[in-house]
């Protein structure tokens, strides 16, 4: 088959390592791809939101299959224009990946299916907003309702901080078009856990579980960023709470989806937070694999990726079961000195080939290589140092052994990615 992947960073590096290594897959396409996917894929200078230079693109190569990486592009309806074109493509259509471009939609489908969530209330109006925040109290949650690059959602331990990011939306328009509507709602305490399923429009598959680190510095400190590391299995998850997730939010969700005409087909990522009480709420659904968690839950499959990827478009997911490592993986992300504020781009990368050892995959998420072949960083989130050992203890000394091989001053990292599980005793 002739496979294009859709997207540039770390998550679509593990993605078309983990194609390209499929018997049915002859022919891999990235758009645009960087550095490292080059070395699995035929990058091509495609944006991914570019649905009209895809399309053409798909048709030149009669590509067969399209997988699309990022919110945007689902957002925008890329696998809509894609099937309408007679591509068949990994993703849901924009109608249901509104559940990540519209917070408010995704509250008000709990909310009529009964998903446990924060309390809430959906405004268009500052003042109103400000009136709900008032009666409320802090802690308070204020949320961009649309696409707001990570940065829509204001945690306020002060009523006087929620007041002020009502006024950040709203009235500066700070996150334009995607903080016209908010969402306003009640903080929920415990640890966050991410979980995946595959979903094809009527049956869901979870994946093993992953645990992301947002912030950008030690202790989870510093401001929050699109994922500073990951380690899969994610302890919290246990057995038992994985089936109450599956229980009470994924399947409700996808019948829900179901009900409404909007079928869902992808991977559909929660983001959960899990009480002192083990009991699970849905913080947000996205629409896409998580970015960094991906790279270590492909890490740890075992089965053919594409053909299951391929069943949530034509509804035969039930027809699977996906097998597992039972070793642990763990995924540190190298990134530019600044991020998540300003970075430089275009620094000196060395020592790739001596971090590349057995156990250990450096996946790319923002490289590119310079007139004279040498690697560049080229952007904020830069590499995936991903591990697999038998304990994520392990796995976690085995990650760091490999960046510690890296030569790229200008980059940083966490020093504890993992750090929760570890103190268990993982
Ligand atoms: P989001 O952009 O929706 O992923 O939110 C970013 C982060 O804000 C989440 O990962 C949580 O850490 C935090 N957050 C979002 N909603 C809530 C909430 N209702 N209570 C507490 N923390 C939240
Ligand atoms: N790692 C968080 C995300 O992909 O949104």
């Amino acid at each position: 088959m002739r496979i294009l992947v859709i997207g540039g960073g770390g998550r679509e590096h593990a993605l078309c390592w983990s194609i390209a290594k499929s018997p049915l897959c002859n022919a891999l396409y990235c758009a645009p791809g960087n550095a490292g996917i080059a070395e699995d894929a035929t990058c091509v200078d495609i944006a991914a939101e570019d649905s009209e230079g895809v399309i053409a693109f798909c048709k030149e190569k009669a590509i067969e299959y399209v997988v699309v990486g990022p919110e945007a592009p689902l957002v925008l309806g890329m696998v809509d224009r894609l099937e309408a074109a007679g591509i068949a493509a990994f993703g849901p259509s924009a109608t249901a990946a509104q559940l990540e471009g519209s917070k408010g939609f995704t509250k008000d489908l709990c909310r009529k299916y009964g998903i446990p969530t924060a309390a809430y209330g959906r405004f268009r109006d500052a003042a109103a907003a400000k009136a709900y925040v008032r009666e409320q109290g802090a802690p308070i949650v204020v949320k961009a309702d649309g696409l707001a690059a990570g940065k829509g959602v204001t945690v306020a331990m002060s009523e006087a901080e929620a007041l002020a990011a009502i006024d950040v939306a709203m009235t500066d328009a700070a996150f334009g078009a995607a903080g016209a509507e908010l969402v306003v709602e009640a903080y929920l305490e415990g640890e966050e856990a991410s979980f995946f399923a595959l979903v094809d429009g009527e049956t869901a598959l979870p994946l093993v579980s992953a645990q992301d680190h947002k912030r950008a510095y030690d202790g989870d400190l510093g401001p929050n960023t699109g994922g500073m590391g990951a380690y899969s299995p994610a302890p919290v998850m246990t057995e038992a709470l994985t089936a109450e997730v599956m229980r009470s939010i994924i399947e409700p969700t996808v019948a829900g989806l179901k009900a409404e005409g909007t079928p869902f087909r992808g991977v559909l990522y929660a983001g959960l937070m899990i009480d002192a009480a083990g009991r699970p709420q849905l913080i947000e659904y996205n629409v896409r694999f998580g970015d960094p968690e991906c790279q270590a839950i492909l890490m740890r499959l075992e089965s053919d990726l594409l053909p299951v990827l391929m069943a949530t478009s034509d509804g035969t997911l039930s027809n699977f079961d996906l097998s597992w490592r039972d070793d642990a993986a763990l995924s540190v992300v190298m990134a530019a000195n600044g991020y998540p504020g300003a970075y430089e781009k275009g620094t000196r990368i060395g020592g790739l080939r001596e971090a590349d050892s057995a156990g250990v995959k450096v996946f790319h998420a923002g490289t590119k290589h310079g007139a004279d072949g040498t690697l560049l960083a080229n952007g904020g989130r830069v590499l995936g140092v991903t591990a697999l050992a038998p304990s994520i203890a392990q796995a976690q000394a085995r990650a760091y052994a490999a960046v510690d091989r890296i030569d790229w001053p200008q980059g940083f990292c966490r020093r504890d990615i993992g750090w929760r599980a570890v103190k268990r005793g993982n």
